[in-house]
Formats: structure tokens, sequence, C-alpha cells
């Protein structure tokens, strides 16, 4: 059980709120349960038409929680067996209508869980970063191949080595979103796209996001990932990089080998 996330149903559309402000809305073991959960009523109860994602406070999500990415690596844990992966197979199965509203910033999972969303309005100024290998990790969510297949190698490639943050206008002029607005306008924006497509025939979207995408595929690559991710959280580079955030200092990786 977690207050950390919030989910409300109405009109159809079942809205999951990121609710842990104070630490940017990163995301703990128990809030990944939570997130699942309601990720997988999305897709079974017929009431839900449309999946909406958005984030309290002045960020969408700070990605994976760090605190827990220490735990976890200093307990070997094994990637399939946290409960990011029930979420991250949700999101692979999920065949009705994600919506998300990106305010502030959206770190790792806060950008990687966007690839799965349909449609994406971000802030202007918002400001996405997929900094795995700052992490001393590796890609996950799938971001592997569906990064680079909407920007190109290249952009993706250098999201993932260098870890730069790039703004909502870039993220809107390389295809990662569909709508950049001014940051007091994302929520009612992306409320309405999530009310039109609510109203669509509910059969036909499902089927056409069937075929536009292919969970299996999808769900075996993220396994895949999950092995490296999980092999480089163990590591020793890791747990300097860990060590370095929570520090509130710059890695170092000279030793590393
Ligand atoms: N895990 C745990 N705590 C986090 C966090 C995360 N991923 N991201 C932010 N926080 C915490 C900070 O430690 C801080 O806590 P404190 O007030 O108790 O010290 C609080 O949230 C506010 O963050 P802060 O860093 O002060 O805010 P900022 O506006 O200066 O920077 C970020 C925001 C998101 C750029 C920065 O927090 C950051 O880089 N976070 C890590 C992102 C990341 O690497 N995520 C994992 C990706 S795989």
């Amino acid at each position: 059980m977690t207050d950390h996330i919030l989910t409300t149903l109405d009109g159809g559309i079942l809205t999951i709120t990121l609710a842990r402000p104070g630490k940017k809305n990163a995301i703990t073991q128990a809030m990944y349960s939570a997130l699942a959960e309601a990720t997988e009523r999305a897709r079974t109860d017929d009431t839900v038409r449309v999946l909406q994602f958005r984030g309290e406070g002045d960020s969408f999500s700070a990605g994976n929680d760090i605190a827990d990415f220490i735990a976890l690596g200093s307990q070997g844990a094994q990637a399939a067996d946290m409960p990011v992966f029930r979420f991250l197979k949700a999101l692979a199965d999920l065949d009705k209508p994600a919506v998300a509203a990106v305010r502030g910033r959206a770190v790792g999972i806060g950008l990687t869980l966007l690839l799965h969303c349909d449609m994406v309005v971000v802030a202007e100024d918002a400001l996405l970063s997929a900094p795995f290998i700052n992490l001393a990790l590796a890609p996950e969510a799938a971001s592997s191949l569906l990064l680079p297949a909407l920007i190109g190698h290249q952009r993706a490639f250098e999201m993932f080595a260098l870890g730069e943050a790039i703004d909502g206008r870039t993220a809107l002029a390389w295809g990662l979103a569909n709508r950049a607005v001014p940051a007091d306008q994302v929520e009612a924006t992306a409320q309405d796209l999530a009310a039109k497509l609510a109203l669509r025939a509910p059969n036909s979207i499902r089927k056409t996001k069937q075929l536009m995408r292919d969970a299996e595929h999808l769900w075996a690559l993220m396994q895949r990932e999950g092995e490296a991710f999980g092999s480089q959280m163990r590591s020793p580079e890791a747990m300097e990089a860990f060590m370095a955030f929570s520090q509130k200092r710059a890695p170092d990786f000279s030793k590393a080998g």
C-alpha cells in the first residue's frame, strides 16, 4: 500500500497521479506495485476507456528512487523479481489509449514510460532525460528499441550516454510528444485529448493500438534489458554512481573495469 499513487476514474478516464512531490515523484517499489495494479485495471476494466498519467507538484517524475537502487543492488536483487517488472509487463500489454501530461522533470522511467503512451503533452519548458549511463545502468522499458525508433539512433544514444535533458519544444520537434504547451496548459490539454479518446469506438481504438505495437516483442525485450539492467545495478560502478547521487557529488568511474 502507498499513498504516493492516486487513481481516479471519471468519464471513462482512469487517471494515475504520481504523488510524491517532495521527492520529485521518484518511484519506489511500493509505487511500482500500485502503478502495475492500476495499469492492469485500465486494460481489464470495461468502464475504463483511456489511461492518463500525471505528476503532482513541479515534476512528472525523477525516475526510479535511487535509495531503492542502493537497497536492491546491495541485496543482490534479480531484476525480474522487482515490482517494476509487473508494471512494465502491464505497459507492454496495455491495448487501450494512454495519455501523459508532463510538466517539469521526466527522468529515467519518467521518460521511458512516455514511450508507451499514445498521446504525450509536454510543457515547453519540461526537461526530459534518460541518464541510465550516468548511473552506470542500462536502458529499460523497451527504450533501447522505442527511443531510437522515435528520434533516431544518434539522438537516442546521446540521451542515454550523456544523460543531458531535452526541453519540451525539442521533444515535440523530435517526435516524442504530440503537443508542447505552456506549463499551465498541460493538464487541460491532456485532459481534453483523453476526453476525445474516451468517446471513440472502444474496440476500434484497441485493435488499432494492438496493430501498431507488438506487445510480445516489447515484453521479450524488456526482459532482455532487465538482465543487463539487473547485473549493472549490482555492479561496483553502479554502487559508486548511486552513492555519488546520495552524497551530492560527481561519480568517479576512473577505477572501474
Ligand atoms: N531518487 C530518490 N530521491 C530523489 C530522486 C530519485 N530518483 N530524485 C530526486 N530525489 C530527491 C532528492 O534527493 C531531494 O531529496 P532531499 O530534499 O531529501 O534532499 C528531493 O528529491 C528534491 O530533489 P533535488 O535534487 O533537490 O531537486 P532538483 O530540482 O535540484 O533536481 C532532479 C531534480 C530530478 C534533476 C534531480 O533530483 C535528479 O537528478 N534526480 C535523480 C534522477 C535520476 O537519476 N533518476 C534515476 C534515473 S534511472
